[in-house]
């Protein structure tokens, strides 16, 4: 596995775990120290378990020679955006170049980390300055943050794409005790799997959360709404929780990435842009509904509950959390955040955000509280508490997830999205 990210680690330490030899291989030399010492660098369900307990899974920075003693050679690289909303993909040309001296006739490689069609014939090119008969397969991960282990244990499904049935036997056998069904595709499909699936998600998001802004309108609940839609085995009932808007390092990346794709070819994704649109739009919702309640930011003190993209994990990229912190800070409001994971914001210092140990103190003289993670715990907290502990009583629920009732009850003016 060359790169110990989130997909890496996960993927390796899984693959370790049915059995299979596995080296996890990175530059970053204090990591691999660390996870040789049995330290996992990202917080993920069940994750540290697996490492500690494995007799299969090694790690190394020597990448020669875990090149030169594996079967397959999965490449796990981020592919971070682009200004323009495109791929970089250089990570992934990065390794294809560091392997390609050492690749033998018969290996495999398979590309993990979500990569453009487009990049197929340069990958290949890179790949073919070795002069080996190898493989090529890309094998997308379906891997959610914070139930990693799990979606890879019992996934939904495994894509793999290759261009010769030896390739795609070989990956598929890794998969052989894994009960789930195997799509076989070319390469191109299963690339175009990957971000289509993460596209779709995202737009059900973006659809629900329009709803949302009608039910307000029209005295409607979108909780309701999504509920009656979702029992409709056709739509489903996931990805319709209406709120402040999905983040992470996926479906922002992933939706745009593809809007760029269809644009290189010739097609106006027109759809994709708009559940960017609607998505960024939604953060803005939830500071619209605080100010309608303070009137100013200015001097205020906020409460933010949760900060990471969704709940069981500590990642904050493309949080909203950030995106509210960031704009209160500049309208010179005072914050007070708790979250059960995240310990600190990088990229955001200012005496005027403060975190607390509990979320007790986060409400502690707030003006306004702001849901903006839906983390399990925040459901236990006791409100009449809060009530008391607070100098103001609104409530703003960016995730539809507090007991509306039970803290009007107590006194809250509460706001949740589209109910
Ligand atoms: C997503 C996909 O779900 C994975 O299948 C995929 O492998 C991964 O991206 C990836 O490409 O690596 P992830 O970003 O970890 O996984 O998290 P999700 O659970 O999909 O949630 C994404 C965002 O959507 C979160 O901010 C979440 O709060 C938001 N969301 C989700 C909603 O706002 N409403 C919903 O109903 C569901």
């Amino acid at each position: 596995m060359i790169g110990t990210g989130y997909v890496g680690l996960v993927t390796g330490a899984c693959f370790a775990h049915l059995g299979h030899d596995v080296i996890c291989v990175d530059t970053d030399k204090e990591k691999i120290k660390n996870l040789q010492d049995g330290q996992c660098p990202i917080y993920e369900e069940g994750l540290k378990e697996l490492i500690a307990n494995s007799e299969h899974l090694k790690f190394s920075t020597d990448l020669e020679e875990s090149v030169k003693k594996s079967e397959i050679i999965f490449v796990c690289v981020g592919t971070p955006e682009r200004d323009d909303g495109s791929a970089d993909l250089t990570y992934v040309f990065d390794v294809c170049k560091s392997i390609a001296p050492h690749l033998k006739d018969g290996q495999t490689v398979a590309i993990k980390s979500t990569t453009s069609v487009t990049a197929v014939p340069d990958t290949r090119a890179l790949l073919d300055k070795s002069g080996a008969k190898y493989h090529l397969v890309s094998n997308p991960e379906f891997l959610a943050q914070g139930t990693a282990v799990k979606n890879f244990l019992e996934p939904d499904r495994v894509v793999i794409g290759s261009d010769d049935d030896n390739g795609f036997r070989k990956v598929a056998a890794l998969y052989e005790n894994i009960d789930a069904p195997i799509v076989q595709t070319n390469i191109e499909s299963a690339m175009i799997i990957k971000y289509a699936s993460n596209a779709f998600l995202a737009t059900k998001v973006s659809f629900i959360n329009s709803i949302a802004a009608l039910c307000e309108k029209v005295g409607a609940n979108v909780s309701d709404v999504a509920e009656g839609m979702g029992h409709d085995k056709r739509i489903g009932s996931r990805f319709l929780r209406a709120g402040v808007g999905y983040g992470g390092s996926c479906f922002p990346k992933d939706t745009k990435a593809l809007v760029k794709i269809g644009e290189e070819n010739g097609l106006n994704l027109d759809i994709l842009k708009a559940v960017d649109s609607i998505n960024v739009n939604q953060r803005q919702v939830v500071l619209d509904k605080l100010k309608s309640h303070l009137n100013t930011f200015e001097g205020k003190n906020i409460c933010l509950l949760g900060l990471a993209f969704k709940p069981g994990t500590d990642d904050l990229r493309e949080a909203p959390a950030v995106y509210l912190a960031k704009e209160l800070l500049d309208s010179n409001s005072n914050l007070q955040v708790f979250d059960p994971i995240v310990k600190k914001l990088d990229g955001i210092d200012d005496s005027r955000l403060v975190f607390k140990e509990e979320a007790y103190r986060a409400a502690q003289d707030a003006d306004a509280i702001v849901l903006v993670t839906e983390h399990p715990e925040f459901a236990d907290l006791d409100f009449a508490r809060i009530k008391e502990l607070a100098r103001g009583n609104v409530i703003i629920d960016g995730r539809n997830f507090l007991d509306s009732k039970l803290l009007k009850s107590y006194g809250f003016k509460y706001e949740g999205i589209g109910i």
